[in-house]
């Protein structure tokens, strides 16, 4: 571990400027004393992000969120403490001598050294493309031949890589670099006593990481009837993670936060066609199928993604996987498909600029449009196909983790398939019973519960699912405190009394929900400046998060026909819905602890009174299951 000394803390903090600092990722405009933005962490078209250079903070009225310039550095680029530090002192040219403390561990010099090995060859590929006579009467003519403009080459740190057998390796070796890193990030192969670059004569793409460091390469041959492979990639290595890595993300994120929106691609050349073409917002999966972990990492920057994917069946298949994915994770997703035979760049190539974001926005496709077209052709006519084209987009419903997301869709895709929504919601109960782990039965088990013990991770699991609910429902608390439902009821004491029964498990959690059973007593409305202004720091820092914690739902939906319903309109609904959850997460945990004492009791009216106990959680468990089904999908 390495730590960075007071002084030098003290140094950045005080030298960055907030304006400056600010300035790099919005425009402020001066407005009195003040200097404002649209704000660059919520879609919103008029300013309500203000940065303070006297009070040397920023805040954002709309969303919330507040802060220093060190502040402001984490939470834009989504990075720790110490990164944001270094982020500043080298915006600043502050030199951060680290005091390296003794356990300074083998796996961080191995993974410096890799980074510092991978910035040297994409340094020297990039030269050999630009300088070397191989690079320029081969290499270059490629990239330009496809259309690459040198502004894109460079942003990009395109290279190429000699025909030869040992370019690169024999050029690092001399300049130091030991072979152990050579072939730990996969550079050079060694077999046997020979050792030979993997990248040879092809043209060469760097892969960055959120910071712009180099962490891999993908190689293109240039031969296209060869027996060598299209693409040859480096393997995984303490630097690189492939399936937390999106190709083109240090290069987009910042377009793909002010837009609102991330467009994914499948190779490294349509990335840099679109976004030479002025699309900047785009990433590439490259090669390995979408993982949890890249959706994971756009979900950082925005919730709408529209995937962009080949029309032929490889493509469609792919858009199908991903669909699936970026709905579970959370996660709004458009389609947009590409006649046979085109891909993003070819097809961007043919016909320019413009028409191509013409293109996109008019065939963009919500997921249960482009299910439906797909499907619809076949089921026309037919029933059976029918059903199952139906019970295909239940599915993909039966992923999307939020409530009145989900209600929606359902009622979307009633309308769309004539269907009763009745009808569909039988179907989607069907579903979600296979998929959750069976309801407990509520007669007395006559052996042992069947439970296996619990893995550690799984253990994790629960607490965070359990957070997710008590979160829920604080959120709810925090932001419409001062609301009313649509009978004139004050919101707060109608959620208040529900929650009487409940204890919250995470202590700060129940801190609040203590605060607001004190507050409700003088007034059933209010304001939630109450908790943001309130003297005592974790309890303000909790309510601004929460306050912060947007209701998912993005504006531009309604471009695309959605009615899609203001949480306020829905403020029982939303409220019931989170209780239950809560509660019944409670019961299962309740169960589960019970089950596990039952293992170990060997007093048998202690057994008999503990099975009792069991049997009436699970009857409470179905119970509210049942209330669950009803209202989650009403
Ligand atoms: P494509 O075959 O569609 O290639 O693979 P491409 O990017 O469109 O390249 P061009 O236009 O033919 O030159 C899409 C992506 O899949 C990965 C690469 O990341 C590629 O960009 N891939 C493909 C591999 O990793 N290995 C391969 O052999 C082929
Ligand atoms: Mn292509």
């Amino acid at each position: 571990m390495s730590r960075i000394p007071q002084e030098t803390v003290d140094q950045i903090i005080q030298q960055a400027d907030i304006v400056e600092v600010v300035g790099d990722f919005v425009t402020l405009k001066k407005k009195g004393q003040n200097m404002w933005a649209p704000c660059p962490f919520h879609h919103e078209k008029s300013p309500s992000f203000s940065v303070s250079p006297a009070k040397g903070i920023y805040k954002c009225f709309g969303c919330g969120k507040a802060g220093n310039s060190l502040q402001f550095i984490m939470d834009i680029e989504g990075i720790g403490y110490v990164d944001a530090l270094k982020y500043l002192a080298r915006k600043y040219a502050i030199a951060i001598e680290e005091e390296v403390t003794p356990e300074l561990t083998q796996a961080q010099s191995e993974k410096e050294s890799q980074y510092i090995l991978s910035n040297f060859a994409k340094d020297y590929f990039h030269d050999i493309l630009l300088n070397h006579e191989q690079g320029k009467s081969i290499g270059l003519p490629y990239f330009k031949d496809r259309g690459l403009a040198m502004p894109t080459i460079q942003r990009f740190e395109l290279g190429y890589s000699l025909e030869a057998w040992d370019g690169l390796t024999a050029k690092a070796l001399a300049q130091g670099f030991q072979l152990e890193f050579l072939e730990s990030t996969g550079l050079t192969i060694r077999k046997e006593d020979k050792k030979y670059d993997r990248f040879r004569a092809r043209v060469m793409f760097p892969i960055h990481n959120l910071s712009g460091r180099v962490v891999g390469f993908g190689g293109r041959t240039l031969k296209s009837n060869d027996k060598t492979p299209k693409y040859v990639n480096s393997p995984e290595s303490e630097i690189y993670h492939k399936s937390d890595v999106l190709y083109g993300m240090y290069q987009a994120k910042q377009a793909i936060r002010s837009q609102d929106l991330c467009y994914l691609v499948e190779g490294y050349l349509d990335v840099l066609s679109l976004s030479q073409g002025g699309i900047e917002n785009v990433v590439a999966s490259s090669g390995t199928s979408l993982t949890e972990g890249q959706i994971k990492l756009i979900g950082r920057y925005t919730k709408n993604i529209t995937v962009l994917y080949d029309g032929d069946a490889a493509g469609i298949k792919a858009s199908l996987r991903g669909i699936d994915l970026i709905l579970e994770g959370g996660l709004n997703v458009n389609v947009v498909l590409f006649p046979d035979k085109e891909d993003p760049d070819s097809y961007i190539r043919k016909v320019g600029d413009t028409a191509f974001k013409k293109y996109i926005d008019t065939n963009a496709k919500d997921f249960i449009s482009f299910k439906t077209e797909l499907l619809s052709q076949e089921a026309e006519h037919n029933p059976v196909k029918k059903a199952e084209a139906i019970r295909e987009i239940i599915s993909s419903i039966s992923k999307i983790p939020d409530s009145i997301k989900r209600a929606v869709f359902l009622q979307r895709c009633s309308v769309i398939f004539g269907i009763e929504e009745q009808v569909l919601l039988t179907e989607y109960n069907k579903l979600m019973k296979q998929e959750r782990p069976k309801p407990a039965s509520p007669t007395i088990p006559t052996t042992e519960p069947e439970l296996t013990p619990q893995p550690e991770d799984e253990v994790a699991a629960d607490d965070a699912i359990l957070l997710h609910h008590e979160r829920e429902v604080l959120r709810l608390l925090v932001n419409y405190s001062a609301h009313q439902l649509p009978e004139g009821e004050p919101f707060l004491p109608y959620l208040l009394a529900q929650l009487e029964d409940i204890d919250f498990k995470i202590p700060i959690h129940a801190r609040l929900i203590t605060l607001f059973q004190e507050v409700v007593k003088q007034s059933s409305l209010v304001s939630p400046d109450y908790f943001i202004n309130y003297p005592d720091g974790e309890i303000r820092q909790e309510a601004i998060s929460l306050l912060t914690d947007k209701f998912e739902l993005s504006e531009n939906w309604e471009t695309h026909q959605i009615f899609v319903p203001r949480e306020t309109d829905m403020l029982q609904f939303a409220a019931d819905t989170a209780v239950l959850r809560l509660k019944w997460r409670n019961v299962q945990q309740m169960i589960k602890e019970n089950a596990e004492l039952l293992k170990t009791e060997k007093d048998f009216p202690e057994i008999m009174k503990i099975m009792t106990l069991i049997k009436t959680l699970q009857q409470y468990e179905v119970e509210i299951g049942a209330q669950l089904g009803v209202v989650v999908v009403r």
